[in-house]
């Protein structure tokens, strides 16, 4: 794509050589909150929640978009796609949490897990929240809880393991033999089986096969497979199924040579197929949902960072920042590709290769390999792109690093909807033993 249609449909512009996200220019914002900051962009979220809302209407109207909070799960963002109807998908019970407080109905709010504990069913059951199992042996432990919560069950769904994942690194491929999630083809009609021998009435169906899928095609085999499972799974047990979720994983381009996800082929290939097939099976009317959490917010964010060393060593240019892999951790811990441009374009400068590192001790403390970038100034600003999702949620604290504020923009209006860490939170929670006093 041309890179400046490619910067547009992130709401990024050039004019007079400086960045502007929205109609705010970037220096303002790092002058206004400092940084690094994460910046999250309003309209990008709502339009990019309606471009899909308005795919899956143009099949099938029983429909619902589940976000998955882990993308992002900042209260504002969660609120923002709340008010615009979506529903959520929560990883864990902090993430069902955070959704009850921005105002998400329980009926509106899925929890997939991994490894449930006790404490995660209870909290779930007693806020109303429906599950997806991922595991045959949980379902004892779940009856038992609702039994001794005295609570009517809700609707029940296992995670299908459909053995053949897709993702944009082996980290973030979740379907396979050899992966961790989910139960295969083999034990799914002994699950559901066992599911409507404990008194179960309500169920479901989810998979979820990786993260980051750029071409639609390699959701082909996945989903082939998933119909057949679910076909089989309502004929032998005569199940009616109240959804049907095909999880998320829908990618976006991160590299102005990437051709964003086709989204007709998404359709033909993901949502089609299932509902040509509704007619024939008896399974219901079951809504059909997914849960995409990075298209949705990757490029409604940005994180500004500022240039404090600029150093040649003879062999290589470096730009050192103030934004490590405590900030975005993509980079490091993926390979992952993040365009990363300058605030400002000085006059006449000359073209240079560099890498650009973090002020975290360790080598592997690099956001962006030989980028070209015209010759910057320290203390001058740089924009890393695509950071609105799995940026500050995998943020941490090493070396001591208090964690960046979040600004939201909307127009010409920017919010600060984190406030930045201080060193005094970095002991908060700390307790020290009466004989070190
Ligand atoms: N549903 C389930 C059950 C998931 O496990 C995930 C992501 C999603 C939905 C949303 O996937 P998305 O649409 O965002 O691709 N930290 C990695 C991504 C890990 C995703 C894990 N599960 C990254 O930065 O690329």
């Amino acid at each position: 794509m041309n890179k400046k249609d490619w910067l547009k449909r992130k709401d990024l512009e050039y004019k007079n050589n400086e960045l502007f996200y929205g109609n705010i220019r970037c220096n303002d914002l790092a002058e206004q909150y400092g940084t690094p900051v994460y910046v999250i962009n309003e309209i990008i979220i709502r339009e990019r929640y309606n471009v899909l809302k308005e795919l899956l209407d143009s099949v099938y109207t029983n429909n619902e978009i589940h976000y998955a909070v882990k993308a992002n799960s900042n209260l504002s963002v969660l609120k923002i796609l709340n008010s615009e109807g979506a529903s959520v998908d929560c990883s864990s019970a902090g993430e069902v949490f955070l959704s009850l407080k921005a105002g998400f109905p329980s009926d509106k709010i899925l929890y997939t897990g991994n490894m449930f504990t006790n404490e995660d069913f209870r909290y779930a059951i007693e806020n109303g929240v429906g599950i997806n199992l991922d595991s045959i042996s949980q379902l004892d432990r779940l009856t038992r809880i609702y039994e001794d919560l005295g609570k009517e069950k809700g609707a029940i769904s296992f995670r299908i393991n459909p053995e053949f994942g897709a993702g944009h690194h082996a980290h973030t491929i979740t379907a396979g033999r050899e992966i961790k999630f989910g139960i295969l083809n083999n034990q799914v009609i002994e699950a559901y089986k066992k599911a409507k021998d404990y008194g179960f009435t309500r169920f479901g169906t989810h998979i979820h096969i990786g993260s980051g899928i750029i071409d639609a095609t390699d959701y082909e085999k996945a989903i082939g497979k998933y119909i057949d499972i679910v076909m089989n799974l309502a004929d032998t047990l005569d199940i009616k199924f109240e959804f049907i979720d095909f999880g998320g994983g829908l990618g976006i381009p991160y590299n102005p040579e990437q051709e964003p996800l086709d989204l007709d082929k998404y359709k033909e290939i993901v949502i089609k197929p299932m509902v040509d097939l509704l007619e024939q099976h008896k399974i219901g009317k079951p809504v059909i949902k997914i849960e995409p959490g990075r298209f949705i917010v990757a490029e409604a964010g940005i994180i500004l960072t500022q240039i404090n060393t600029k150093k040649d060593n003879g062999y290589k240019k470096f730009l050192g920042v103030d934004a490590g892999f405590n900030t975005l951790i993509r980079p490091t811990m993926y390979g992952s590709y993040h365009h990363i441009i300058p605030c400002q374009i000085h006059e006449n400068s000359d073209v240079k290769e560099y890498d650009i590192a973090g002020p975290i001790c360790e080598s592997g403390d690099i956001l962006g390999k030989n980028r070209k970038f015209p010759e910057p100034i320290e203390e001058d600003y740089l924009a890393i792109l695509d950071s609105g999702a799995y940026g500050f949620v995998m943020s941490s604290v090493y070396n001591s690093r208090p964690r960046a504020p979040e600004v939201l923009i909307k127009g010409k209006k920017s919010y600060i909807i984190r406030e930045a860490e201080e060193f005094k939170d970095l002991i908060k929670k700390q307790k020290v033993p009466k004989h070190l006093n």
